[in-house]
């Protein structure tokens, strides 16, 4: 249909996406077999990546993470994923790297794997037109020492490509409050704040990423919906959700696309955009996603251009960057 064709078309801001969980299976089974690593277990006999549920997911993420050893690695993948996003219409993006799986927290190591995404990302900004800019991203279930490596990493690395700091990982893990101290280094660093929450807890855990961290942003926070007060609270602090539709129906947050929150919160005024989150382990797309959104809740166009306009208002590079993609 007309219509869907011009929709998945759209220019495209995508503010949620993992690094690694980018990383499609192709590409990691080629280097796990570059490296002599067996990492078989991770795929289901089609290829695509095998998992159970959340929690499993996180493990197979981390599995397939652990083939991608060097910053080269980490180059290679940032050329593939930059080149197939340009494809689809992304025009800026903001990803998740973490030190953890960068170097293991050490800062210098650390600096070497963010000069070669960096590298290749400008290179790829020059050929394809895409903008990239990194979000340094402690993992909850690691706990709130190991943030503060990474929070110390963000500190000590003075570059202006990296505008953001943020949290992923188990939800379940934890309290938001617990990882405060790694998020005001952060905040002094200059960095800019997201977190994930009310993914899969409810409400309250998204009240405390924006009262207790101070976020701008939240990841997910789709389970907001279940408390008006938190969503209004959204609405007037002019919070913007990273939302990822096709990632929180293939987890199972939602049983269908029809009966996720995304078009109730943004009739309630809350700043929703649109990401994958984890591409290929979801099986999704931008262009997909936009799709799926223009057929469960008829939003057309114009509803597209509101969301791309409220996700670059939300980005958080500096505003040369957004006034020259806007
Ligand atoms: N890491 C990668 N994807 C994630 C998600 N959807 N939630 C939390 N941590 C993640
Ligand atoms: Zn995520």
């Amino acid at each position: 249909e007309e219509r869907l064709h011009a929709i998945r078309a759209l220019p495209k801001t995508e503010l949620h996406l993992h690094f690694e969980g980018a990383a499609p299976p192709d590409f990691i089974r080629g280097l796990a077999k570059e490296k002599h690593v067996d990492i078989s277990r991770i795929f289901n006999p089609d290829g695509s990546y095998a998992y159970r549920d959340f929690v499993h997911f996180l493990s197979v993420y981390e599995a397939a993470t652990s083939v991608l050893k060097t910053p080269e690695d980490y180059a290679r993948l940032c050329a593939a994923v930059l080149e197939e996003s340009a494809e689809q219409g992304v025009i800026y993006a903001e990803t998740f790297l973490s030190p953890d799986f960068c170097g293991g927290g050490d800062v210098a190591a650390w600096r070497e794997y963010l000069h070669a995404i960096r590298e290749t990302a400008e290179a790829a900004e020059k050929t394809h037109g895409i903008t990239l800019r990194g979000i340094i991203t402690c993992i909850r279930h690691f706990g709130p020492e190991q943030a503060k490596t990474a929070a110390r990493c963000a500190a000590e690395t003075k570059d202006d490509w990296l505008v953001g700091f943020g949290m992923a990982g188990d939800e379940n893990k934890g309290k938001q409050r617990d990882f405060a101290y790694s998020f005001d280094m952060a905040r002094e660093a200059g960095l800019h704040l997201t977190s994930h929450a009310g993914e899969w807890r409810g409400p309250q855990e998204v009240r405390e990423a924006v009262e207790d961290l101070g976020v701008a942003r939240i990841g997910h926070g789709v389970r907001a919906i279940g408390d008006l007060a938190v969503v209004d609270m959204l609405a007037e602090r002019e919070i913007t959700l990273e939302v990822c539709p096709g990632s929180n129906v293939f987890l199972g947050v939602f049983p269908s696309l029809d009966k996720h929150p995304i078009d109730a919160l943004r009739d309630r005024g809350v700043r929703v955009t649109v990401s994958t989150d984890d591409p290929p382990f979801f099986h999704t797309t931008m262009p997909d996603e936009y799709e799926n959104l223009a057929k469960t809740f008829r939003w057309d166009e114009e509803v597209f251009t509101d969301i791309n306009r409220t996700a670059m208002q939300a980005a958080f590079c500096d505003d040369a960057t957004r006034d020259a993609i806007l």
